[in-house]
């Protein structure tokens, strides 16, 4: 027996490329034994400090009156736990001086979902009939938003600037020359860092971006999955931005607790009373286990600390050693490229001229125990079939332990290598 799916159900219920790539990736783990070296996802790293962290938390929660109680007995309201609403806008408030409050602040069920929401809000299908895009003002971009539309297709994304910033290093940047924000564009959405690159707007880029924002009266949103303050996985001077019609969004999950599902946004009052209402709607309330183990290092600033001093180091040192080892391993046999390692999790590797497709690779990496993501998955919302750089990419995490994240450079130069003899 078959039955009839509605648009949004035959958008979001019948399968996706992303879809399709993670379980290709779930079952070549499941099947693939201990020789697996998986570079592909984007689980962070389990730091061994982190994780004596939120052991000791879950002890306080046990013995905290109404602890554990409030943190799994309890529906929070639609908008997140107002305790912890109160204490993100302490925090920020005092960290940066932005006149912020709790009416600022929103939860949702990890910032997957924050995506979704704010997508769907601000564009799509309007009550007087227009269709609205976000844009994106260069991709490669994090994939994760490829199809989280409600409607119709959702992205307009512009192509960047490549810079060579070093010997086998460049780094990619908003081209404002080609950049139009057209009258259908409902918001300008941009990670920073940068899931795949490791790219980090400059303080400048995200100054132009704001300003476009502004003059065309939508939101700049800004994506701080690996951002400043926390988790802070960001090895630049880059400064956190706000302003009246920014929408920040923020995640424990690469802090180390993905499974808690915790997105946290700050933004315009309007926005931010109408995620707490689609909360509602699809969810009645968020999970909150993630609010309550993180409250008291909110409410103290050591969340800040941590980051700052067990974080960053960590993942810095780990792209310090990535990178060190693509040079060693890959030096002058064939072209290539790596993107400046900024931040986040990855290190984005590109074959200039590279004779077969990054898929390709894929597959035959795969056929070798080595799972990568390949790069054209990242450049949605912009149709050029001719623009050959989109399918000369891979993007790899370096989250795991050293000695796997070397093997799959040494397979991938092997790999790489043989299509150019
Ligand atoms: C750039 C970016 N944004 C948002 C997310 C969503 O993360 P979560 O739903 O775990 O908070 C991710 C996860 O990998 C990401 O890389």
């Amino acid at each position: 027996m078959s039955f009839e799916f509605s648009q949004l159900g035959t958008r979001l219920g019948t399968g996706s490329g992303i879809e399709e790539l993670m379980d290709d990736l779930g079952h070549a783990l499941a099947s693939g034994g201990p020789d697996i070296r998986m570079l592909g996802g984007g689980q962070p790293a389990r730091i061994p400090e982190m994780n004596s962290v939120w052991r000791r938390r879950l002890e306080e929660l046990l013995e905290e009156p109404a602890g554990l109680d409030r943190a799994l007995t309890s529906y929070d309201a639609p908008r997140g736990n107002p305790r912890f609403l109160e204490a993100i806008a302490k925090l920020f408030k005092d960290s940066f001086g932005w006149n912020i409050g709790p009416e600022n602040v929103a939860i949702t069920s990890g910032g997957q979902t924050a995506f979704f929401f704010l997508f769907n809000l601000l564009a799509g299908e309007m009550p007087d009939g227009r269709r609205k895009k976000i844009l994106l003002p260069l991709v490669p971009e994090y994939i994760g938003y490829a199809n989280q539309s409600a409607s119709t297709e959702l992205f307009r994304a512009f192509p960047p600037v490549i810079t060579e910033t070093g010997p086998h290093e460049f780094k990619y940047g908003v081209d404002f020359e080609k950049l139009e924000v057209a009258d259908d564009v409902g918001a300008i959405c941009v990670s920073r860092p940068t899931n795949p690159t490791g790219n980090v707007l400059t303080d400048a880029e995200v100054a132009h971006l704001s300003d476009l924002a502004k003059a065309h009266n939508i939101p700049l949103i800004l994506d701080n999955a690996y951002g400043a303050p926390f988790p802070g996985i960001i090895f630049t001077e880059a400064k956190p931005f706000w302003d009246e019609h920014v929408v920040l969004t923020y995640s424990l999950s690469k802090i180390g607790l993905p499974a808690t599902r915790t997105g946290i946004v700050i933004g315009p009052p309007q926005i931010i009373r109408a995620l707490g209402s689609m909360s509602a709607i699809v969810g009645l309330a968020n999970p909150n286990i993630g609010q309550q183990i993180v409250l008291p290092l909110v409410e103290s600033g050591e969340i800040l600390r941590l980051s700052k001093e067990v974080v960053r180091p960590f993942y810095e040192e780990k792209s310090r050693l990535a990178v060190a080892a693509a040079h060693e391993i890959f030096g002058e046999d064939f072209p290539w490229r790596v993107h400046r390692s900024e931040g986040a999790l990855f290190l984005w590797l590109w074959f200039p001229g590279l004779p077969i497709s990054s898929k390709e690779l894929y597959e035959r990496l795969k056929q070798r125990g080595v799972l990568v993501i390949p790069g054209h998955y990242f450049f949605f919302g912009h149709d050029d079939p001719n623009w050959r750089h989109q399918h000369e990419c891979l993007r790899i995490s370096f989250a795991m332990d050293e000695p796997i994240v070397r093997d799959g450079l040494r397979v991938i130069a092997e790999e790489v290598r043989a299509c150019w003899e």
